[in-house]
């Protein structure tokens, strides 16, 4: 037995956001961070929602990479106003915060470490959860995955509930037309390595595969144009709706290696998210190839390229990762982003320890052993071809 769990309704296009004035409730609770009001978003989805005939409070103390600490205090503040709909405003930080504040503010005895998939948490007694994305690349809006970052700040829990996917996803052009170049890039190719590593994943079904590729199509051809231009409102659109698709895909699915090594750099080094996956992909293609060859080279045809052997089409298929990510300024290797090796050496046992433990690694296509891990994290750091 499989499932596919998806949001119940996904409003896209150009005025999407007016969708907004035909809800129904008392009460909504607006849960963003500073850079989003500031930008507007908030105060503009406030006011749909009042003509909706509603009243709003803005909790608008999200920090990337939320803590407890954040969550705790936007379920209090639930708690006092009593609302019946939960609007998650922001990139994936926003939308993660918007679901555990909720979990909380329904199971006000629960603590968010306890979030898990085989809790039955009970949503939905007291409210509803809309997520409008304001980045193009998370996937939050279409996952039951929620990552909140512990008090000391080094480790992030990974919480899941199937209870947690959104109701109503609202996808607006508008929204993500405000990103700089540098986020609208790293956005990106998190949404194609979500898609890519859905596709080739142990847990892949005929769903998830039929997100996962027609967003890998959608990726390589509006990425770029999008980065050069950023009113592109076509082609923010397109992207929008793939990063949502490409969140369908790994939510449904799963993400790799790119993924668990991805968080175990970027937590201990600081790195955004969108730069160390996008830079471990084409390493894991290499290396995973070993097990998916015939996967990649359907990935390989669906955008277009040409090759006799299953060989050559994984070698264009790398070829076209990197051109992408030299098109988006993603960099190559770990040594590319600014690491020096005495202290990438230092935390690379920790380093190891962290990705060989996560469930994005248990689930790929080729599972690497400790030794393995290692040295795809050495390849990675010195930008070396995958020969094993
Ligand atoms: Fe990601």
């Amino acid at each position: 037995m499989w499932e596919f769990t998806s949001p119940r309704k996904i409003v896209f296009g150009e005025e999407a956001l007016e969708y907004l004035k035909e809800i129904e409730g008392r009460r909504a609770l607006i849960i963003t961070g500073k850079t989003v009001r500031k930008l507007g978003f908030a105060d503009k989805v406030s006011k749909y929602l009042e003509e909706a005939g509603m009243q709003i409070k803005i909790f608008d103390e999200v920090e990337p990479e939320p803590s407890i600490e954040t969550i705790a205090k936007g379920a209090k503040l639930a708690r006092e106003y009593a609302p019946d709909w939960l609007i998650g405003l922001g990139g994936g930080s926003n939308m993660d915060a918007a679901k555990a504040i909720w979990v909380l503010y329904e199971r006000p005895d629960m603590e968010v470490g306890a979030i898990s998939p085989v809790e039955k948490l009970g949503l939905r007694k007291k409210a509803h959860l809309i997520c409008i994305p304001t980045t193009s690349g998370s996937g939050s809006e279409a996952t039951w995955a929620t990552i909140i970052t512990d008090s000391a700040g080094r480790t992030k829990l990974e919480l899941a509930s199937k209870e947690l996917v959104p109701d109503i996803v609202i996808l607006d052009p508008q929204l993500p037309k405000h990103m700089p170049s540098k986020l609208t890039g790293e956005t990106g190719m998190d949404a194609l390595v979500h898609s890519m590593e859905a596709y080739v994943n142990q847990w892949r079904n005929d769903f998830s595969n039929a997100m996962a590729i027609e967003a890998i199509k959608i990726i390589f051809e509006y990425l770029p144009r999008v980065y050069s231009n950023p009113d592109d409102i076509e082609a923010r659109e397109k992207m929008q709706i793939a990063a949502t698709m490409s969140g369908l895909a790994f939510g449904n699915a799963q993400a790799g290696i790119a993924h668990s090594m991805g968080h175990a750099l970027g937590a201990i080094f600081k790195i955004s998210h969108g730069r160390t996956v996008g830079m471990l992909l084409p390493y894991t293609i290499k290396y995973n190839g070993k097990n998916a060859i015939e996967l990649y080279v359907e990935i390989a045809k669906a955008i277009r390229i040409q090759a006799i052997t299953n060989e050559e089409y994984i070698e264009k298929l790398v070829q076209a990762v990197k051109d992408l990510m030299k098109k988006v300024n993603i960099p190559f290797s770990i040594q590319d982003i600014g690491l020096d090796w005495s202290t990438f050496e230092n935390e690379l046992d920790e380093l190891v320890r962290r990705a060989i433990v996560s469930s994005e690694t248990i689930t790929n296509p080729r599972v690497p052993d400790e030794e393995e891990c290692k040295m795809l994290f050495v390849y990675a750091f010195n930008n070396k071809e995958i020969d094993f």
